[in-house]
C-alpha cells in the first residue's frame, strides 16, 4: 500500500527535520509535571515551559509525533467517537513546534509545501479550505497574498457569545496555559465544486474536515478572564495523523485507513460482524486502543481520576460489544492479536500485553453483570415512556443502586433518541450528596484559609529535635504576632523535625518550646509548601521570630515508622502473592495501626492472608536495613521502584529500600532495620468497592496485645466450656449435636401439649349464625406454637373463626385465624383491627392469619370479647338466609 500511516507519520518527521528541526520521541500519555492536564492531549503539551519561558528552551525547533487522549477536560472526544468518522480517544498527533524562532508566515508555508508539494503529500490545493480568527489580518494576508489561495476559500471565524477569543480559531491547552489565535486548513471531501463560505461553514465537519490547525501562541491565559502576553512568540502545530492518513490513502473515513482496518478485521473476525460498517465496532476499535496505550502506561480502571477515564472507556466498548452480540470474556482474548498489530509501530506495547489481558479480563467479568441487569432496567424504561423521555431519577437510580454509569445510560438513549431529564438527575444526585452529609461533623478546611506563599524546610528524617525560628503564627484562621498561655493555633517555622499528614502517613505530635514556654503540638499538616504546627501554648507566649526548639514525641513516630515500613512489605507481599494486578489504591498509616486498599479482583481468604502474613514476618525477621536515597525518577523506574505512576513526581524522588525486597518512591519516615517492627499482624480484610480490597494491621506491641486478647478470650471460652482450649472445636461441635436433638425433643413435647390443648379448646366452640368461633387464652404460651395450633385447629375445624390469646403479666399477643370460606364475609385482619382498638395495642397480618400486641387490663378482656363477638356476629350472614 502506498502511503501506509506509518510511512505518512515518517515522511512528516523527515520534512521538517529537513527545515532544521530536531525530532524528538512522543511523551508518555500522563503528562509529566503538570497537574492541569489528566492526559496529554497535544503534541505541545510537553513543551508548556518551553511556550512560557523561552530561556528554558532547549531547541528552537522540534518535531514529533504525540500519542494523545482526548476524553475528559477541555479537549473532550469521548461521545463523538463512532458516529463521526474523525473522532477518536487516542489518536496521534504530528505537530512542529518553533519558539522564539520563525513564527506566522514560514509555520504556514511549511505546512503548504508538505500538503502540496508533488515531492512530499501533493494533496490537490483546489481541495483546501483555510479558516483563520476574525481579527487576525497578518494571517489572512499570508494566505492570500503569499500561498495565494482564493479569497472565497479563506474564511474568518469569530469568537461565540461575544466573548473575545471564545473561538474556535482561539486555542488553548486547557483552563490556564499558552493559547493564541490559530489558522487550521481544512480538506473537503466532497466532489462537488463550487462552494461558498457559507457552505463551508454549514458543512464544517461533514465535508470540510480540519487536518491541521498551527496555533500562534502569544498568551499564558491564567485565569477564565486573564491572557497575559508571553515575552516571546512561538508556534505550535497538530495534524491528526489518522485523519491526514484517510486524505493521503483516499478513503472517506479514518476507521477506512490501514491501522483501523487491521483492528476491525480483527475483531470483526472474532466476533463475526460481517458488516465492517457497524458503529459499534468502530467503537470498539478505537477503544480497545486507548485502553492497551491506557493500561501500557499503568493506568488501572478505577472510580477516581485517570483510572475512571479508563474505566468509562472500557465499560462504553464493552456496552457496544453486548450490542453486536459479544456477550463475555472477549476483550482479554482478543487483546493479544490487537496489540500484535499496533506493536508494528509501537514496538514496547508488548512488554505489557500480560497485564493489558489481565486487566480487561477482570474489568470485563465483573462489569458484564451489571450491564446485563442495568440494560434490562433501562430498556423497559425506555419501552415504558409515552414522551420520549427517561427521568433523571432512573438514571440516578440506575447509577446509584446498580452502578449503571451515566454515561452508558446517555449513550443508549442518544441512540434511541430518547431524551433525558438531566436536571432532575442533578438534583437527585444533589439530594443525595445532601443526605449523606447530614449527622457528618462540618470539617473546616484551614488550608483554604490559611495561604501562606513560603516554604519550610523538614529535617525530621534524621532529627527528632532541631532549633527553628517562628516565621507565622494563625490564631483562629487570622494572621497574629503572637500567641498566648491558653490560646489554640498554628505555628510556622523556617525548619522542623515535625513530619506533616501526608502521602497517608499522619502528622507528628511532640511540643516546641524555648525557656519556659511551651507549645503542645497535636498534629502537624502541609499548607501549601509550609508545615503547620497545630496545638496549644499550655505555658508562655511565642511571637514570631522567637527562636525555638521542635521536638517531636519519639514514641509515637516510633509507632509510626515501623507501620510506614511494614506497609512497604506488605504491599510487596501482596504483588509477589497475587500478581502485579495489585496496586495501591490509598493507604493510612498511624501511631496504632495501619490500611492499605489495593485493587485486587478476587476474595481473599484466610489462607492468602496467612501466606501474605508470613512473607512480612520472615522479612521482619531478617532485620534488613532500610534505607531512603534521593535519585532521579529515570533511574528509579531503572531499579523498579514501585511508585503510584498515576501520580505526578518531581524530577528528583526519594526512594525508600528495604534490601531488594521492597523499593518504592515515598516521602514518609521509616524504621532504620524491619527487625524493628516486631511483628506484624493482619486483624482485617475487606472488600471497599468493585475490585478494591482493604487490609488493616497492626504491628510491633500492639500486634503482642492483639494477640494476648484473643488468648484471653480463648481461655475464657474454655473455662465455660469446661474444657482445655485445644478440645474447643470439638466441645462446640458436640453441643451443636445436643442442641439440635434437645430442640427436636421439645418441638415433639410442644406438638403433644397443642395436641392437649387443642382437645380441650374444641369443647368450647360456640356457633354463631352456624360458623365455629373458638376463642381462648393461654398463659406465657410461645407464639410457635400459637400459630401452630391455629394451622392445626383450621384444618380439623375446615370452617372457623379462631381467636388465640396468650397473656403475659399485662401484655398480650393475639393471633386469630379465619378458614378461607369465611373471608368474605369476616378476616383475620379485620378481628386484630377490632381487638386492638379496645386494647391501645397494634397489630397486622391478612385475610386468614393476622396478630397484634400490646397491653392489657384483665379485668377488660371478657368485656371485650363480648363485644367482638357481638360485633362477628353482626358480620357473618346467617346459613340458612
Ligand atoms: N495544539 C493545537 C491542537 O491541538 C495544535 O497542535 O489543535
Amino acid at each position: 500500500m502506498k502511503n501506509t500511516t506509518n510511512e505518512i507519520r515518517q515522511k512528516f518527521l523527515k520534512f521538517f527535520e529537513k527545515k532544521g528541526h530536531t525530532i524528538l520521541p512522543s511523551s508518555s500519555l500522563i503528562p509529566a509535571n503538570d497537574s492541569t492536564l489528566l492526559f496529554t492531549n497535544a503534541g505541545m503539551n510537553q513543551f508548556k515551559d518551553f511556550f512560557l519561558n523561552t530561556e528554558k528552551k532547549k531547541y528552537s525547533r522540534i518535531t514529533t509525533a504525540q500519542r494523545c487522549l482526548r476524553t475528559g477536560g477541555k479537549h473532550n472526544d469521548l461521545e463523538n467517537v463512532g458516529y463521526t468518522e474523525r473522532h477518536h480517544t487516542f489518536f496521534e498527533m504530528l505537530g512542529n513546534f518553533s519558539f522564539d524562532d520563525y513564527f506566522k508566515k514560514e509555520a504556514i508555508m511549511y505546512a503548504w509545501e508538505l500538503l502540496t508539494s508533488k515531492e512530499w503529500f501533493n494533496i490537490n490545493k483546489n481541495k483546501l479550505w483555510i479558516s483563520v480568527y476574525k481579527d487576525d489580518e497578518e494571517t489572512y494576508n499570508i494566505w492570500l497574498n503569499v500561498i495565494k489561495v482564493p479569497a472565497e476559500r479563506i474564511i474568518r471565524i469569530g469568537d461565540k457569545n461575544n466573548t473575545k477569543y471564545n473561538s474556535e480559531n482561539f486555542w488553548q491547552m486547557g483552563d490556564t496555559g499558552p493559547c493564541g489565535p490559530c489558522t487550521e486548513i481544512f480538506y473537503n471531501y466532497n466532489i462537488k465544486k463550487h462552494y461558498n463560505s457559507n457552505d463551508f461553514l454549514e458543512n464544517k465537519n461533514e465535508y470540510f474536515i480540519e487536518i491541521w490547525n498551527i496555533v500562534f501562541i502569544e498568551y499564558n491565559r491564567i485565569s477564565s478572564t486573564k491572557l497575559i502576553p508571553l515575552k516571546y512568540k512561538s508556534i505550535d502545530t497538530g495534524m491528526g495523523l489518522e485523519r491526514i492518513a484517510s486524505v493521503l490513502q483516499n478513503v472517506k473515513s479514518n476507521y477506512e485507513i490501514d491501522i483501523f482496518q487491521k483492528l476491525i478485521h480483527n475483531i470483526s473476525h472474532f466476533s463475526n460482524i460481517k458488516n465492517l460498517n457497524n458503529i459499534s465496532l468502530k467503537i470498539i476499535s478505537d477503544h480497545i486502543r486507548s485502553c492497551i496505550f491506557l493500561i501500557y502506561e499503568n493506568i488501572i480502571p478505577s472510580n477516581e481520576h485517570r483510572g475512571y477515564i479508563l474505566r468509562r472507556i472500557i465499560r462504553r466498548m464493552l456496552r457496544h460489544a453486548y450490542k453486536i452480540g459479544i456477550k463475555k470474556n472477549f476483550f482479554y482474548k482478543i487483546a493479544p492479536v490487537l496489540i500484535e498489530k499496533l506493536s508494528e509501530n509501537f514496538k514496547f506495547l508488548k512488554e505489557k500485553e500480560k497485564k493489558i489481558k489481565e486487566i480487561l479480563k477482570i474489568e470485563e467479568i465483573q462489569f458484564s453483570e451489571t450491564l446485563e441487569k442495568g440494560l434490562k432496567i433501562l430498556n423497559t424504561e425506555i419501552n415504558k415512556t409515552s414522551n420520549k423521555k427517561i427521568s433523571g431519577k432512573t438514571v440516578f437510580h440506575l447509577y446509584d443502586t446498580f452502578g449503571f454509569p451515566v454515561d452508558l445510560t446517555l449513550d443508549i438513549c442518544r441512540e434511541k433518541k430518547i431524551k433525558v431529564d438531566l436536571n432532575s438527575y442533578y438534583l437527585e444526585k444533589e439530594k443525595q450528596k445532601k443526605q449523606s452529609n447530614i449527622g457528618n461533623k462540618f470539617y473546616e478546611n484551614y488550608n483554604n484559609i490559611i495561604n501562606i506563599n513560603d516554604n519550610c524546610i523538614f529535617e525530621g528524617y534524621k532529627k527528632n529535635i532541631i532549633t527553628a525560628s517562628i516565621k507565622y503564627i494563625y490564631v483562629n484562621k487570622n494572621s497574629v504576632s503572637s500567641i498566648s498561655e491558653g490560646e489554640d493555633g498554628i505555628i510556622f517555622l523556617d525548619k522542623t523535625s515535625f513530619y506533616p499528614e501526608s502521602g497517608g502517613q499522619i502528622g507528628d505530635i511532640g511540643e516546641l518550646y524555648y525557656k519556659n514556654s511551651r507549645f503542645i503540638v497535636e498534629n502537624t499538616k502541609k499548607y501549601g509548601n509550609t508545615i503547620g504546627h497545630i496545638g496549644k501554648v499550655i505555658i508562655g507566649t511565642f511571637k514570631i521570630n522567637n527562636v525555638l526548639y521542635t521536638k517531636i514525641n519519639k514514641l509515637h513516630r516510633h509507632q509510626i515508622q515501623i507501620n510506614h515500613s511494614a506497609t512497604h512489605l506488605l504491599h510487596s507481599a501482596l504483588r509477589n502473592i497475587l500478581g502485579e494486578v495489585v496496586a495501591q489504591k490509598g493507604s493510612l498509616v498511624t501511631n496504632t495501626r495501619l490500611r492499605f486498599d489495593f485493587s485486587y479482583p478476587k476474595i481473599l481468604n484466610l489462607s492468602d492472608i496467612q501466606k501474605i502474613e508470613n512473607i512480612v514476618n520472615t522479612e521482619i525477621q531478617k532485620n534488613n536495613l532500610i534505607k531512603a536515597q534521593n535519585c532521579s525518577l529515570e533511574e528509579a523506574k531503572k531499579k523498579k521502584a514501585i511508585a503510584l505512576f498515576e501520580n505526578k513526581y518531581d524530577s528528583i524522588v526519594r526512594v525508600v529500600f528495604i534490601k531488594n525486597f521492597s523499593i518504592e518512591l515515598c516521602g514518609g519516615t521509616h524504621t532504620t532495620r524491619t527487625g524493628n517492627i516486631g511483628l506484624f499482624k493482619i486483624i482485617e480484610h475487606s472488600s471497599i468497592s468493585s475490585g478494591i480490597k482493604r487490609i488493616e494491621a497492626i504491628t510491633g506491641f500492639k500486634a503482642i496485645k492483639f494477640l494476648h486478647d484473643q488468648e484471653n478470650n480463648i481461655k475464657n471460652i474454655s473455662i465455660s466450656l469446661k474444657t482445655k482450649s485445644t478440645n474447643i472445636k470439638e466441645k462446640i461441635e458436640k453441643l451443636i449435636i445436643k442442641i439440635k436433638y434437645l430442640e427436636n425433643k421439645v418441638n415433639m413435647l410442644q406438638a403433644k401439649e397443642n395436641r392437649y390443648q387443642i382437645k380441650k379448646m374444641i369443647k368450647n366452640i360456640e356457633n354463631i349464625k352456624g360458623a365455629k368461633l373458638l376463642i381462648n387464652t393461654f398463659k406465657n404460651y410461645d407464639y410457635q406454637s400459637l400459630r401452630s395450633i391455629i394451622d392445626q385447629l383450621k384444618k380439623d375445624l375446615k370452617s372457623a373463626i379462631i381467636i388465640l390469646i396468650n397473656k403475659n403479666n399485662d401484655n398480650f399477643n393475639i393471633i386469630t385465624g379465619v378458614t378461607k370460606d369465611l373471608i368474605e364475609q369476616i378476616t383475620a385482619l379485620e378481628i386484630i383491627k377490632n381487638f386492638i382498638q379496645h386494647t391501645n395495642g397494634k397489630g397486622g397480618g391478612k385475610k386468614e392469619i393476622a396478630e397484634g400486641g400490646g397491653c392489657l387490663n384483665i379485668i377488660n378482656l371478657s368485656k371485650i370479647l363480648k363485644i367482638i363477638k357481638s360485633w362477628i356476629n353482626s358480620k357473618l350472614k346467617n346459613k340458612n338466609t
